[in-house]
């Protein structure tokens, strides 16, 4: 099958590299020019573990290309996909769709013999009706099919997660769309990979309604965390105790300082404006945005006790930038918000991330980028892990506490053990854990 991938970003390039792995002929089409001649040299212009093999091998395979131009490739498409950023809308939370329909403006006027066109990015429901509205505007009678097909890969592993899923959703209810869909992801389908026919708006919902999920299930714990701080309780412990129970299950209950990412934040708040628009307010996704906002800066406040309750004229070494391991995505990271509030306390701020600075430069100002964990913690009053990337799971720490000029951790994911920093002379504190 010939599929066309607009957009070459996170989601489009990984979907595309794995098309291609499927056996399908993939052109990813980005209007970026840069990225995509970097991409024909052989570069990736993301860190995603796996990402640079899958691709160098599918190209040399001649299974996949790229170009900025989508005529020919969507053209010859028999399925293209729109995978294209969805971002907040500036001012009011709204999902800005202007990128995901100037998109469908395009490929309308371009579309020859039946084709399916898939919306891969994150779009509100009824987004697939205004596609389907556009191309009749554009292109009376093309014969295509518009098709919800929401991704639910996470960064960092996102490979494994598209070729290894749950599930797939594929929200159509054409039989011909659904033929070719099922063609589309035949391997998985051998797989036994559970794929989920619905209607669009349906599926439109189910990535919403997934991410949502998720956000408030990891904002519960970190409520829980604070509590556990209040009463002497300790929130691992709190998880396992609930998360074995197959109901609630063990995973995102990993007490942190608050969720970030390309896709939860925006995410979550878009879902309460739809919701709120469709007079059915979503009160528990609210209290999760809210919830989740606050905690981000009162993770400042929490190292500034550290600091002894002041923060003028000290220097804190941030580990961690990113809003995640294994990626350089600093979309919504909780160091944008916890860095701004530090330096507003009077505080100095060094940091070292092992794939983060380059973005974090851009977005952060008067921060001291370090070559790593030791040069940003020389001579810094506390050090603090903001992302919990392995290399900080094993870091010498009788070597960082010569090199700090207080030996004060913040660990605000729970990398190490309070009982073990204590012992090495360690002031320690950490989330959720007295
Ligand atoms: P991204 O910003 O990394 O990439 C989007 C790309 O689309 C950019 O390279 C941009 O230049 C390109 N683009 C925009 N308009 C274009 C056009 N008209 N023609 C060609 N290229 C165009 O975004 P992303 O993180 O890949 O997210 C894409 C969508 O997938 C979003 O809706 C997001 O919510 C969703 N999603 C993201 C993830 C994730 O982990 N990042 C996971 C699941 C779903
Ligand atoms: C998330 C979802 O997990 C994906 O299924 C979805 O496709 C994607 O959003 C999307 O729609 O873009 P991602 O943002 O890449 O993926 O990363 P996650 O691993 O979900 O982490 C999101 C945030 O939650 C991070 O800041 C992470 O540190 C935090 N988190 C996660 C916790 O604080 N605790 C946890 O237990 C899990």
């Amino acid at each position: 099958m010939r599929v066309a991938m607009i957009g070459a970003g996170y989601v489009g390039l990984v979907s595309g590299a794995c098309f291609a792995d499927f056996g399908h002929v993939v052109t990813c089409i980005d209007k970026d020019p840069g990225k995509i001649a970097r991409l024909e040299q052989g570069e990736i212009p993301i860190f995603e573990p796996g990402l640079e093999q899958l691709v160098a091998s599918n190209v040399r395979e001649g299974r996949l290309s790229f170009a900025t131009d989508a005529n020919e490739a969507v053209r010859t498409a028999d399925a293209v996909f729109i995978a294209v950023g969805t971002p907040s809308r500036r001012g009011d939370g709204y999902a800005d769709l202007s990128y995901v329909y100037a998109a469908a403006e395009e490929v309308a006027g371009l579309v020859d013999g039946f084709t399916v066109v898939v919306t891969k990015s994150t779009v509100p429901v009824g987004t697939g009706d205004e596609i389907e509205a556009i191309f009749q505007r554009v292109r009376p009678g093309a014969d295509v099919a518009v098709v919800s097909n929401p991704e639910f890969l996470r960064e960092g592993a996102a490979i494994e997660d598209f070729k290894r899923p749950d599930r797939v959703v594929v929200g159509t209810l054409d039989e011909r769309a659904q033929g070719l869909m099922r063609e589309l992801y035949r391997p998985l389908f051998l797989n036994e990979t559970p794929i989920l026919f619905t209607a669009r708006r349906t599926s439109e919902l189910i990535k919403y309604a997934a991410n949502a999920f998720l956000a408030l299930k990891i904002t519960f714990i970190n409520e829980m965390a604070d509590l556990c701080e209040a009463l002497g309780a300790d929130v691992q412990q709190v998880s396992r105790g609930i998360g074995l129970d197959k109901r609630i299950g063990g995973k995102f209950l990993h007490a942190g300082p608050g969720y970030g990412g390309s896709c939860f934040p925006k995410d979550t708040l878009a879902l309460v404006r739809t919701a709120a628009d469709a007079g059915s307010p979503a009160r528990l996704v609210e209290a999760t945005v809210e919830v989740n906002d606050a905690r981000k800066l009162k993770m400042a406040g929490k190292i500034i006790a550290a600091l002894g309750g002041e923060a003028a004229g000290k220097t804190v070494a941030l580990l961690g930038l990113t809003f995640k391991p294994n990626t350089d995505d600093m979309r919504d990271a909780a160091s944008l918000a916890i860095v701004p509030a530090l330096q507003a306390g009077g505080a100095k701020v060094r940091a070292f991330d092992p794939e983060g600075m380059h973005e974090a430069g851009r977005l952060l100002s008067d921060v001291a980028f370090a070559a790593n964990a030791y040069e940003a913690a020389e001579g810094a009053d506390a050090v603090v892990i903001v992302t919990e990337w392995d290399q900080f799971r094993a870091l010498d720490l009788d070597r960082l506490k010569t090199v700090l000029r207080r030996p004060v951790m913040v660990d605000l994911r729970n990398v190490y053990q309070p009982a073990d920093l204590r012992a090495k002379g360690f002031d320690y504190s950490s989330i959720g854990r007295s």
